[in-house]
């Protein structure tokens, strides 16, 4: 079959982190693609992310995914939607899981239904966490047929948003796809996350804060990474399917952060260990091997080592993105004994 090849794209949440790399990714590798950005620019997204673009490759809306009405309009004039917007931090979640309910869930119901009047190919990003998580000492993975088993709020709320993807897929034909990526890390992270908050509270002096054990595994995978992949299956994926994204890159969280400890000239112990998450995941790890062999897609960014390096590089030279919010993130977490 022939790929597909749309010349107008919406991305939802293309202000946060990995939506708006996947904008600067898309610009820089498809000269006719002209994107529409629609993000309600919540606390963690940022206009900053889109700076540089072009203004006749990119036009941005300000606006929430569940309006209906707006979302409506948009998808009368477009192609295809690429669907990032959410919340997406699990500690927030626990907090206060409301607004995952209406984002995730309520959000992506309205999208979908805008997809089905106007025939708009859809394309839903979502997370391993549906998966629910692993034992240390287990040889599996996930791979597409891996049951439901999501644990928090965050991951509860996306599992039930693939499962509308799927219904509106199977009941009104609505053309979707569904991808499910592991953890990113990369430039314009939000410091409430793992890298970028250890990252950042060395460059504030403050002590990096460690869950638990800090056994529990992540499986990296450079953001770059995980744009290429979204485009191969938006393009090239068959219809109604799901394909799971990750460039093996399994690691425990201590190693994580002695490597980001030394990198940045730190002691291997100058870190506090702090309050476990509750519901804490233990381990997640992909199998992409659908991907790779049904659409020929590779991971770029394969040292791991290197991507920490221009990561740690890129917070230290953009100190105006991060030390704004800096405090009152900090003050959140030590609310919570984090
Ligand atoms: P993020 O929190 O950095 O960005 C989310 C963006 O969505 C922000 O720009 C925000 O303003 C926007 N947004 C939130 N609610 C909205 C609403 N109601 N209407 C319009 N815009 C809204 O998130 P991220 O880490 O970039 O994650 C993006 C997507 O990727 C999410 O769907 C997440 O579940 C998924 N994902 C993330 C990871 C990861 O490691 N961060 C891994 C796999 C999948
Ligand atoms: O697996 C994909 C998911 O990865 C995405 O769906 C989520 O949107 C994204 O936020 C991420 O979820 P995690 O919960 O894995 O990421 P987070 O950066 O919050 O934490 C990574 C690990 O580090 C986790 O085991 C908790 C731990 N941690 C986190 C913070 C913020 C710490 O030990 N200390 C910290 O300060």
């Amino acid at each position: 079959m022939a790929d597909f090849e749309p010349r107008r794209i919406i991305v939802t949440g293309g202000a946060g982190f990995i939506g708006s790399n996947f904008v600067h990714w898309v610009v820089d590798n498809q000269p006719n693609v002209h994107v529409t950005v629609l993000d309600k620019l919540t606390y963690a997204g940022n206009l900053d992310n889109l700076s540089g673009i072009p203004e006749d490759r990119m036009t941005f809306v300000k606006g929430d995914i569940c309006d209906a009405e707006l979302v409506d309009a948009l998808f009368a004039d477009t192609d295809a939607v690429v669907h990032f917007a959410a919340e997406s931090h699990n500690d927030n979640s626990i907090a206060d899981p409301e607004p995952f309910v209406r984002t995730n869930v309520e959000g992506t119901f309205t999208l979908l239904e805008a997809a089905r009047k106007h025939g708009v190919r859809f394309h839903h990003i979502s997370t391993d966490e549906v998966y629910g998580d692993l034992a240390l000492d287990d040889p599996a993975r996930f791979t597409e047929e891996t049951p439901y088993h999501p644990s928090s709020p965050y991951s509860s709320t996306k599992a039930s948003s693939d499962l509308l993807v799927r219904a509106w897929f199977r009941t009104y034909g609505v053309a979707a796809t569904i991808s499910n990526c592991s953890n990113n890390y990369g430039p314009r992270q939000h410091i409430e996350k793992f890298i970028p908050r250890q990252i950042t509270n060395i460059l504030s002096g403050i002590r990096p804060k460690l869950y638990g054990d800090g056994l529990n595994v992540r499986d990296w995978i450079h953001t770059e990474d995980h744009s290429s992949a979204v485009w191969a299956i938006l393009t090239k994926g068959r219809m109604g399917e799901t394909y799971l994204i990750g460039a093996d890159g399994e690691r425990n969280n201590i190693d994580v952060l002695r490597a980001i400890l030394e990198e940045m000239g730190q002691g291997p112990d100058d870190f506090d260990w702090v309050r476990d998450r509750p519901g804490h995941d233990r381990r997640y790890a992909i199998d992409s091997t659908k991907l790779r062999r049904e659409l020929g897609w590779m991971p770029a960014h394969t040292d791991f080592a290197e991507g920490l390096r221009q990561t740690i590089a890129w917070y230290r030279a953009n100190p105006q993105w991060w030390q704004g919010v800096k405090e009152a993130t900090e003050a959140k977490y030590a609310a919570h004994g984090q």
